[in-house]
């Protein structure tokens, strides 16, 4: 299937994202910034000659704490750029999209290909949350009637309750569904999602999981997300992409990836351990978030 990826070229849909012998690293500058790596203060490598190819479809990335999900997730969204190396996104090199930021033209291009649900999202603005719909739904690129789908999401995410109310006067949960609605309205191919539904209860969890499941498939958007919850990525993913420590990444079918063996090489600890992290995990970005 073949899609207009905004510079009028028409790429294969299902080459969505590629990591070629890609290197990442974050690094505090000094002020005088000399560019040179070996003034930096600190130097944080995170990948070193990644080689990846993600495909179309609902994609899980686990690991974990601090292995580098979130920076993978950036980097395939175009929010990073590599250090070395090259990500594609759509065929497109997302050099492309460096100078997003500054070129408003350019970020739109670049979020018609790709949006991004951060870990952490803070907004300012007095809008209530049904006029905020209303507003994405109108700008939105999913082909179809806006209002048919604005309202299958309302019920899907169990918004209408909080139609009235301002971002600010959410809870993370409720916050956390109103994101995930404006992202689909919006229509990118690709929507990227950073632990999306760790502020929710486990039953509204699967119920969104499911939701975006079945959407996926019928739209044939793909949807790439991180989530401690591992028995949430096993059953809501088509794709897994397994980050290890010291080795080079699993991926596959999740049902080959998600084994037993290859999550305690993976996460250098028992199966049964890593389910009470993953409460303990929701504990602790809770507690943050409230202070
Ligand atoms: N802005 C930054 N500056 C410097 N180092 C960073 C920055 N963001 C992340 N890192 C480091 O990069 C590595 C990967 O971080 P990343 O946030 O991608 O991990 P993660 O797997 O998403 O973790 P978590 O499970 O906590 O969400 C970590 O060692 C982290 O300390
Ligand atoms: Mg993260």
């Amino acid at each position: 299937m073949s899609l207009d990826t905004g510079n009028g070229q028409a790429v294969d849909r299902d080459k969505v994202v590629r990591f070629h012998e890609v290197s990442f690293y974050f690094c505090d500058l000094p002020d005088d910034d000399t560019g040179e790596i070996e003034a930096a203060g600190t130097v944080n490598q995170v990948f070193t000659q990644l080689d990846l190819e993600l495909p179309s479809g609902m994609l899980s990335v686990v690991g974990e704490n601090g292995i580098g999900k979130s920076t993978l997730l950036m980097l395939a969204g175009a929010r990073l750029i590599p250090t070395n190396g090259r990500v594609t996104l759509f065929g497109r090199d997302t050099n492309e999209f460096a100078e997003a930021h500054q070129r408003p033209e350019l970020e739109e291009e670049r979020n018609r290909l790709v949006s991004v649900i951060y870990q952490n999202m803070e907004f300012e603005t007095n809008e209530s949350i049904g006029t905020l719909l209303e507003a994405v739904a109108e700008m939105g690129n999913f082909g179809g009637s806006s209002d048919e789908f604005l309202s299958e999401l309302r019920s899907a995410l169990e918004l209408d309750p909080v139609l009235n109310k301002r971002m600010q006067e959410l809870s993370k949960g409720q916050l956390q569904r109103a994101v995930i609605a404006f992202s689909l309205l919006y229509g990118s191919h690709l929507v990227i999602m950073d632990e999306p539904v760790f502020a929710l209860e486990q039953p509204q969890k699967e119920r969104t999981f499911e939701y975006l499941l079945d959407y996926s498939r019928r739209s044939g958007t793909s949807i790439y997300y991180s989530a401690h919850d591992l028995d949430l990525t096993q059953k809501y993913s088509d794709t897994m992409l397994l980050l290890q420590k010291n080795d080079a990444p699993l991926i596959g079918p999740t049902s080959q990836i998600y084994t037993r063996d290859n999550l305690e090489q993976a996460f250098q600890a028992p199966l049964d351990t890593l389910y009470r992290r993953d409460y303990l995990y929701r504990e602790m970005l809770m507690h943050t978030l409230k202070r």
